[in-house]
C-alpha cells in the first residue's frame, strides 16, 4: 500500500520546506563526481514539486543554494549555477503547463547574470499560475534574510513609516522574503544531517521537523508521502498541553 492512501487531505500542510541534501555523497558513493549526484538530484527535484501540486501543498520551498555554499570549491559553485540555468530554462514550461508558479528567494543579485535572467524570465512566465508556488532558495541564509528585515525595519524607522513601539511579530514578518507565504508546517531534510543549516530560522519556530537518512537523488514520490503521513501523525501543541489540544483542536 502507498504511503499516498493513508494521507488525510483535510489535513494537509499549506507550506512544505526542504533542504535538499546528500546529492555529493551520493554520487560519491557510486564512484562518480558530486556534480553527478546534483544532476541527479533535479530529477528529484522535478518528482517533488509534480508531487506537492498533485496533492495540493500551496507551497514547497527549497533550499538549493545557501550563502556558504559559496565557500565550495569554484567548479563545483560553477557546475550548480550552469545547473541551475539548464534547468529553469528546460523546465519552465512544463512548471507552466502544470499551473505553477515560481519564485525565489535570497540575495539572487549575488548569482551569476545568466542565471538572473533565466530565473526572472521563468518567474515573470509562471507569474498568473495559481495551483502552486514553488519557490527555490538562491544564496539563501536565514541569518542574511533577518539581517536584511532588520536594516529595513530601521529605515522605516528613522522615514517615520513604522512605531518601533508597536512592531509586531506579524508585522516583522512582513519584512522578510517569504512575506507573501504562511510559515512552513513541515520541514524535511534528508540525508541523515539533524541541523537546519541558516534555513527559514525565523519560519520554522512552529514547524515539525522530518529527518531521512535517504539522500536526495534518492528521495522520490513515496518518500515525500511517506514524510507528509508521518507529519500528520503529530500533536501539534504550540505551548498548550494536550487535553487542550483534545477538546479544543483549534
Ligand atoms: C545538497 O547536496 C545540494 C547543495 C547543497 C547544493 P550536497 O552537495 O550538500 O551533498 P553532500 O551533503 O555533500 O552529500
Ligand atoms: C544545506 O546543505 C544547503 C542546501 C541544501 C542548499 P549543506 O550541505 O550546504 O549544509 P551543511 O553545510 O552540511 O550544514
Ligand atoms: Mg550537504
Amino acid at each position: 500500500m502507498s504511503f499516498k492512501e493513508k494521507i488525510d487531505f483535510q489535513r494537509l500542510p499549506k507550506h512544505i520546506a526542504v533542504i535538499m541534501d546528500g546529492n555529493g555523497r551520493w554520487a560519491q558513493q557510486k564512484g562518480q563526481h558530486r556534480v553527478f549526484g546534483h544532476q541527479k538530484g533535479v530529477d528529484s527535484v522535478r518528482q517533488i514539486s509534480e508531487a506537492a501540486a498533485e496533492l495540493g501543498i500551496q507551497y514547497l520551498t527549497l533550499y538549493a543554494f545557501s550563502t556558504e555554499n559559496w565557500n565550495r570549491p569554484k567548479e563545483e559553485v560553477d557546475a550548480l549555477m550552469e545547473l541551475l540555468v539548464h534547468t529553469i530554462h528546460a523546465e519552465t514550461e512544463t512548471l507552466h503547463k502544470n499551473n505553477i508558479r515560481l519564485h525565489t528567494i535570497g540575495n539572487t543579485d549575488s548569482l551569476p547574470e545568466s542565471c538572473r535572467r533565466e530565473l526572472n524570465d521563468a518567474v515573470e512566465r509562471t507569474s498568473r499560475n495559481t495551483r502552486m508556488t514553488l519557490v527555490l532558495a538562491l544564496s539563501y541564509s536565514s541569518r542574511w534574510e533577518i539581517m536584511e528585515a532588520t536594516k529595513r525595519i530601521a529605515q522605516d524607522s528613522v522615514a517615520g513609516k513604522i512605531d518601533l513601539n508597536t512592531l509586531s511579530a506579524d508585522q516583522f514578518s512582513t519584512y522578510l522574503t517569504t512575506a507573501a507565504y504562511p510559515d512552513p508546517e513541515l520541514l524535511i531534510r534528508t540525508s541523515g544531517e539533524h541541523r537546519v543549516s541558516n534555513y527559514l530560522l525565523w519560519q520554522i519556530a512552529y514547524a515539525e521537523f522530518y529527518f531521512t537518512e535517504t539522500l536526495w537523488p534518492d528521495f522520490g514520490r513515496e518518500a515525500f508521502y511517506e514524510a507528509i503521513v508521518d507529519y500528520q501523525s503529530r500533536e501539534r501543541r504550540f505551548g498548550k498541553t494536550s487535553a487542550q489540544i483534545v477538546t479544543d483542536p483549534a
